[in-house]
């Protein structure tokens, strides 16, 4: 696949003021250089194996395959990378890109906050400038990763618009952006916006698919499906794309199907109303209305509520190389447990819809082949909603407790 392809099909493109015109093409410019670069590659791939802990490893997922009794299960462990999750790989790429620009002040938007935290971290390890922007309703529901931030020196900048998720913290960081295009670099921490992003998050997150790949030539592995979590898009695209211009093995999807089908309790865009529009500065589908105005999103993960697709994604949704299936909340939890009880990993929320959507192929395939899940970060990050759903008696006790001893 080409390194810079602009357009996906109809989607991907450009769309920005003209303000942001010059730092995009600078940026193009730079990262199309950088990828010929050995010495860029050569910087990258010893921090990504010194300090992010690459690579990380294909779990054999015994119990699940003995006790599905379909194809074999293998797992990804992106969770494992430093940081927890595989955002890592893309904000360590683009910082060194920021350092190459001259750039050292750094913006970000963040969902779930772990592309908060990764590029917070990365920040504080290369000596960049770091703010990131994050909805208050997010804030609240990752506090865990805002504390992380913070004690890596971010400033953590709550935005109050919108829904208060990840949209509206993207048009913040796009904001901030426009009003100071010279000396800040945004750190986008999904497969979309505005080209070039899209295939710059892409190439960093090539890792995991590269990784997945020589074990499963190693190991002689006969895949039959890859599944990974779709919010924006950068760990499915990452993991599916050394076999993008194959036709083989299938490449599924999941995105959030929340609590219902109505606007609002979802984030199923390929599954659900998706519609063609420009937002964002890109061109892809996305939850909106007639009129184009974004809709509401929900899902219990704070990483896949979002209005819109990466556009390759969207346009390999369209040709049909990636199936799309939608997941539900309570399917999501109910496999965080799973994997925590027959396997010993406990998966993020996001991640845990890949999974779900896994555990329903993987009876339906004969036992020779093999289903390898993305789990694209770990869950330590949800533990105030897990534990509040999974254990609410004993999560509450817990919490009044905590909070009696903090004001005593
Ligand atoms: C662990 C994890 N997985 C998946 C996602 C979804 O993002 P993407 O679709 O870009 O991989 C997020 C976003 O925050 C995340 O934290």
């Amino acid at each position: 696949m080409k390194v810079f392809n602009n357009y996906f099909g109809e989607f991907g493109g450009r769309y920005v003021p003209e303000v942001l015109r010059k730092p995009l093409d600078e940026l193009e410019i730079v990262f199309r250089e950088a990828m010929e670069d050995p010495e860029f590659w050569e910087e990258y791939s010893s921090l990504m194996k010194q300090y992010v802990g690459r690579p990380t490893p294909l779990l054999y997922a015994e119990n699940t395959t003995r006790l599905l009794g379909g194809a074999q299960v293998y797992i990804k462990l992106e969770g494992l990378a430093n940081t927890g999750a595989h955002k890592i790989n893309n904000a360590l790429g683009q910082a060194l890109i920021a350092k190459r620009m001259g750039k050292k002040r750094i913006i970000a938007e963040t969902g779930a906050g772990q592309h908060g935290v990764a590029t917070a971290a990365v920040c504080a390890k290369l000596g960049l400038d770091c703010h990131i922007y994050m909805g208050e309703v997010d804030i609240r529901r990752q506090r865990p990763n805002v504390f992380q931030m913070e004690l890596y020196g971010a400033e953590v900048v709550p935005v109050t618009s919108g829904d208060k998720t990840l949209k509206d913290a993207v048009n913040e960081a796009m904001r901030d952006w426009a009003s100071h295009p010279d000396d800040t670099h945004y750190l986008l921490g999904s497969a979309l916006g505005p080209s070039p992003f899209p295939d710059m998050v892409r190439e960093f997150q090539s890792v995991i698919g590269k990784e997945v790949d020589t074990i499963v030539q190693e190991k002689n592995l006969d895949v039959a499906a890859m599944v990974a979590c779709v919010g924006g898009g950068s760990n499915a695209i990452g993991f599916f794309s050394p076999y993008l211009e194959k036709n083989k093995p299938r490449l599924i999807g999941a995105e959030a199907g929340g609590i219902g089908a109505d606007i609002g309790q979802h984030a199923s865009r390929m599954t659900g109303p998706g519609r063609e529009g420009i937002v964002q500065g890109y061109k892809s589908l996305f939850l909106q209305n007639e009129d184009g105005q974004v809709l509401s999103t929900h899902s219990v993960s704070a990483g896949l509520d979002y209005a819109g697709i990466g556009p390759q994604l969207a346009h390999l949704g369209k040709t049909g190389r990636i199936e799309f299936v939608s997941i539900t909340d309570k399917e999501a939890l109910d496999t965080v447990k799973f994997f925590a009880e027959k396997e010993g990993v406990i998966f993020a929320l996001e991640s845990a819809h890949a999974g779900a959507a896994a555990l329903k192929v993987i009876p339906t395939l004969p036992k020779d082949k093999a289903v390898i899940i993305n789990m694209s970060g770990r869950g330590d990050k949800d533990i105030f909603i897990t534990a509040g759903q999974l254990s609410r008696e004993t999560w509450t006790k817990f919490l009044k407790d905590e909070v009696k001893r903090y004001e005593s």
